[in-house]
């Protein structure tokens, strides 16, 4: 009888706590369904931008690709009409999302960039992640990213620049254009590609330039390839060669990391020596900042020197006062190296790199997701949909830069070097993520004109043109011809 009682005792108890347990589930969905239905109602009863989803599958791709591949440089093309339709900021199908939000709005997207890791955060194509790693830096987040964000802002501040980068950046330029004097037909963007990897390769794992080195442009040109494309890893494909161009950079990565193990007693003073030191990072994660470091670090300014040669070919009188500029510093130095004070003293030099940066920008769109609900105007974006900040627009709108399309390094002439606080202007980006590179990338920049300038006059063997797609290039590579500049003129350079 007790037994029995007892069992009727757990029975019921039982019996009860399913109920209970299955009247709170219910209450939960119903809870959970009544949110999603008054945020949905929130949503809809807020405005999205307006724009338009294009396409079925399609979307607003290929307008958009055929504006930022035009031969008239001229990718802003796809955003005046939808500015003049919608406003600046308007709803777009890109990349295969529907729920995309590109801005042109100047101000707007200094306040994305500035609301990183609150509002909003950085959300580029999965296929990039997938290279770049799982501690890559465009794919972490958080406390992961600002430290590392701290790690690279650290090695490149602008005390580090005179101390740790003045004389290798000069050594490499002058042991690369020693050759190209013998070579005298050279694609010069692929000569800056290699001239800044060699340096980054030096700065950060110690590594000289060499046969292995050769075999490391290879693995990252097909690296880079890979980031813009779609992820379909077959062999022969151009993601599965940048997959194994990946590994083969991480192999030897790893290869340094254990060599520095093993040989302790080998003085080093490069940045992966640094990060051991350190130890508060494991190897995988400093395999993959290292990947995106290298990658970020070659690829962007060494583009931009071949840029900068392209729109002085093309604007003779910029040239000559660049020419002039750097000759009379020639005449200074002697046989001496440039310094620190040397490069800030360099005016004009200083207006030519911010308007190759506005004209020929190297990150035309930055990519954010919105972490809650965003209201802009009499809009929202919704949490979750996709922001593309396209700097490209702001920099080539007449609105901020009369006769925009035109090269015109005097438009800078009142101006510091520094960057300054404009939204209309931010080819180093802004926030928790602004370029750590920035200071080495104008002195690389500055520097290569120098020696560029003073070495070389030159003709050009084809004629060419930038796009930004896949990634910003010289579509040709920039074929010239180079001649010893021993006029001190830019007489022969033909545009
Ligand atoms: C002209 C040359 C360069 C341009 C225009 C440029 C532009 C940019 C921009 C716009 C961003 C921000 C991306 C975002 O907000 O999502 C960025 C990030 C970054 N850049 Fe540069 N960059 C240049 C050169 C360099 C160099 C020389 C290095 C290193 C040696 C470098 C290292 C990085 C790194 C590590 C990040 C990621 C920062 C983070 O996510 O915390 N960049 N760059």
């Amino acid at each position: 009888m007790e037994r029995e009682q007892m069992y009727m005792a757990v029975y019921s108890f039982s019996r009860s706590n399913v109920f209970l347990t299955g009247l709170v589930l219910g209450a939960v969905w119903i809870v959970s369904k009544l949110w999603a239905s008054w945020r949905s109602d929130k949503i809809s009863s807020c405005k999205l931008p307006p724009g338009s989803n294009g396409w079925p599958l399609i979307g607003e791709n290929i307008t958009f690709f055929r504006a930022i591949n035009s031969t008239t440089n001229h990718p802003r093309q796809f955003s005046i009409d939808r500015e003049r339709r919608y406003g600046p900021v308007f709803r777009s199908n890109l990349f295969g999302s529907a729920k995309t939000v590109v801005s042109v709005d100047a101000e707007f997207n200094k306040y994305v960039l500035q609301n990183e890791g609150r509002l909003f955060q950085a959300k580029y194509p999965s296929t990039n992640n997938n290279l770049v790693g799982k501690y890559g830096m465009v794919t972490v987040h958080g406390e992961l990213q600002r430290k590392l964000h701290a790690t690279a802002v650290n090695l490149l501040r602008a005390e580090k620049m005179s101390s740790d980068f003045m004389d290798d950046i000069q050594n490499a330029l002058s042991t690369a254009m020693e050759k190209w004097e013998d070579m005298r037909d050279i694609h010069l963007q692929h000569e800056c590609h290699k001239i800044v990897l060699n340096l980054m390769a030096k700065k950060l794992l110690d590594l000289s330039p060499s046969q292995e080195m050769d075999g490391i442009y290879k693995a990252f040109k097909d690296f880079a390839g890979a980031l813009v494309c779609l992820p379909i890893n077959i062999p022969g494909s151009t993601y599965y060669k940048g997959m194994k161009a990946r590994n083969v950079i991480i192999r030897t990565i790893h290869e340094c990391i254990k060599e520095r193990r093993e040989h302790p007693e080998v003085e080093r003073n490069d940045l992966l020596t640094k990060l051991l030191k350190d130890g508060s990072l494991s190897d995988e994660i400093i395999a993959d900042f290292l990947v995106f470091f290298l990658f970020a670090g070659f690829e962007t300014s060494s583009t931009v020197m071949a840029f900068s040669i392209l729109f002085l070919t093309q604007n003779r009188q910029a040239l000559q006062e660049l020419t002039d500029e750097h000759f009379a510093l020639l005449k200074s130095k002697g046989n001496e190296k440039i310094t620190w004070e040397d490069y800030k003293s360099m005016k004009f030099t200083h207006c030519v790199i911010k308007e190759t940066l506005r004209l020929g920008n190297v990150a035309p769109l930055i990519p954010r997701e919105a972490k809650q609900d965003i209201k802009v105007k009499d809009f929202v974006i919704p949490k979750g949909w996709s922001i593309l900040v396209f700097l490209n627009a702001t920099h080539l709108d007449e609105k901020y830069h009369p006769e925009a399309l035109t090269f015109n390094p005097w438009r800078w002439q009142n101006e510091d070097h520094e960057l300054s606080d404009k939204a209309w202007f931010m080819p180093f980006g802004k926030g928790g993520r602004l370029c750590p590179g920035y200071h080495l990338a104008r002195l690389e920049i500055a520097l290569f004109l120098h020696y560029f300038l003073t070495k070389f006059r030159w003709e050009k063997l084809e004629d060419d043109h930038i796009s930004y797609f896949p990634a910003p290039t010289l579509v040709k590579g920039l074929p010239i011809r180079v001649y010893p500049n021993s006029l001190q003129s830019v007489d022969g350079v033909m545009g």
